[in-house]
């Protein structure tokens, strides 16, 4: 039989057709546009995200006996608030996970509610992109959608909704929207009160590898697919991309260079960062997992090759880059402010330490090395809390650059493991489907049969050495700046 994956991401949906025994078929990809309202928002059409998936559905399916497809899950963008009426029509453009718009509604939950009573409650504090802040400030500034609201989905579970008109969420992605007992895996009493909502306005909580029905015949006739392919809930995007490189035991780790940068640490046990700077989500395997996430990773170097050299030649631009671990130009990469650990709507990237003899390479270097300095940010705190991480898989557009993976693996000081297949979550979400649909008894059962770890990045004692020195540096610049930041 065969299985769908849909990795609805930021700037794209990325499809993937898989074989029951984890054989990659086919992937289309169908971008959409992210429109940035004011500095530092980000909203996207959840109709664009619909057209998106039923064109590259079709096309995914092309070429094949569609009477084969029996299952679709998907990995998809957290956070997202998108609201529907009590027609279920979409009241307004999804308001996105790196949207900072909440600074007001972020520093009440955290201030005045109180982190501890945050924690308690759904084991986290307020982050700006969370969906929680989101609902308080269209309460405060859009009172008239508020109280239209019908129901209140994530990206992802929307599209699973159009399919197969099921009100669902699964537990990694429902962790996201500060409204659930990550514990418990249960909606929060107290978290609804806050903002004002009822939990009938909320969809179903599924584990992510869970059945939530079939295709409605509407959309079955529109894809030419048998009604009965089984819709799972999936998973957020992390979640689904730790699934698709195997990050299913305890202590594994994935790092996700998309257009956010990810460090994923799975959990055997439900685990709580006393510092609140990493995640304590529910896992897509029926588990836990931590997670650092920053707002800006590989979309720092797309904006640094397209927007400001005005080139789509990566590799060409790296290959310039030959001194590695002695760069004296730095790149802060908070170009939407950052989220882990910094907790930062208003920080923004910069670049320090050019002279006159600084070059374009420098500077391509100095973004990509900002990266993952901040990636090491995370694993700092996780090593406060006593985890100590000695090798990850990687995955995202960044894992493509074998630079980029030397880079972080030195950074870090870390062994990065590449996979046969980089598809982290579009993977994953097919995996999901496949395990839903009783191919595998568990997801860490089918990531066993299906991921393949090709390579290991090691990292070398000098670079790591240099690269150390330098993260002593990096780390020293934000706080001299987070003032100014907040004057801008
Ligand atoms: C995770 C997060 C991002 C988005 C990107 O908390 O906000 O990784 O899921 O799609």
């Amino acid at each position: 039989m065969l299985y769908i994956g849909i990795d609805l991401g930021t700037s794209a949906v990325k499809l993937l057709l898989m074989q029951a025994d984890g054989t990659i078929q086919k992937i289309v990809s169908k971008e959409y546009s992210l429109s940035f309202p004011k500095p530092g928002w980000a909203e996207q059409n959840p109709a664009d995200w619909w057209q998106a998936c039923m064109e590259g559905i079709r096309e995914l399916t092309a070429d094949v006996d569609r009477s084969q497809v029996a299952g679709i899950a998907f990995g998809g963008q957290m956070h997202g608030l998108v609201i529907l009426d009590d027609q279920d029509r979409v009241i307004r453009p999804a308001i996105l996970w790196n949207d900072g718009r909440t600074i007001a509604e972020t520093e009440y939950l955290n201030e005045v509610i109180g982190r501890e009573k945050l924690s308690e409650y759904t084991a986290n504090i307020a982050f700006a992109g969370f969906t929680a802040p989101k609902l308080l400030w269209l309460k405060k500034h859009e009172p008239e959608s508020f109280a239209r609201i019908g129901k209140i989905m994530l990206p992802k579970d929307y599209i699973a909704y159009r399919l197969t008109g099921v009100h669902c969420t699964d537990v990694s992605d429902a962790s996201g929207m500060l409204l659930m007992d990550v514990k418990n895996k249960r909606w929060s009493k107290e978290m609804l009160e806050i903002c004002g909502i009822l939990e009938c306005q909320l969809p179903h909580i599924y584990e992510s590898y869970e059945p939530v029905g079939t295709l409605l015949s509407e959309s079955a006739r529109m894809l030419g697919l048998p009604e009965t392919v089984m819709v799972a809930a999936g998973a957020g995007d992390n979640a689904a991309a730790a699934v698709g490189t195997g990050t299913v035991g305890d202590g594994s780790c994935n790092i996700s260079l998309g257009t956010s940068g990810t460090v994923f640490i799975a959990s055997d046990r439900f685990v709580v960062d006393s510092h609140n700077a990493l995640h304590a989500f529910a896992h897509a395997d029926g588990r836990y997992h931590l997670m650092g996430c920053m707002l800006s990773a590989a979309s720092c170097n797309k904006w640094w090759m397209e927007d400001i050299l005005g080139t789509k030649e990566f590799a060409v631009q790296q290959s310039g880059i030959t001194k590695l671990g002695e760069n004296h130009v730095y790149f802060l990469p908070y170009l939407m402010g950052e989220r882990s650990p910094h907790n930062d709507p208003k920080a923004r990237g910069t670049f320090i330490g050019m002279t006159m003899d600084t070059t374009r390479a420098d500077m391509t270097q100095a973004v990509l090395e900002g990266v993952a300095f901040a990636l090491r940010d995370s694993f700092e705190v996780a090593k406060l809390s006593g985890i100590q991480i000695n090798r990850t898989k990687i995955c995202g557009g960044g894992a493509k650059s074998p630079l980029w993976k030397k880079m972080t693996a030195n950074i870090l000081n870390i062994k990065v493991d590449t996979l046969a297949n980089e598809e982290g979550p579009a993977l994953g979400a097919a995996m999901l489907a496949a395990v839903a649909n009783g191919e595998y008894a568990t997801v860490a059962e089918a990531a066993q049969a299906i991921v393949k770890v090709t390579d290991t990045v090691e990292p070398e004692a000098e670079l790591a050495a240099l690269y150390e020195m330098r993260y002593r540096t990096f780390r020293e610049i934000y706080p001299k700046l987070k003032d100014l930041f907040w004057k801008m």
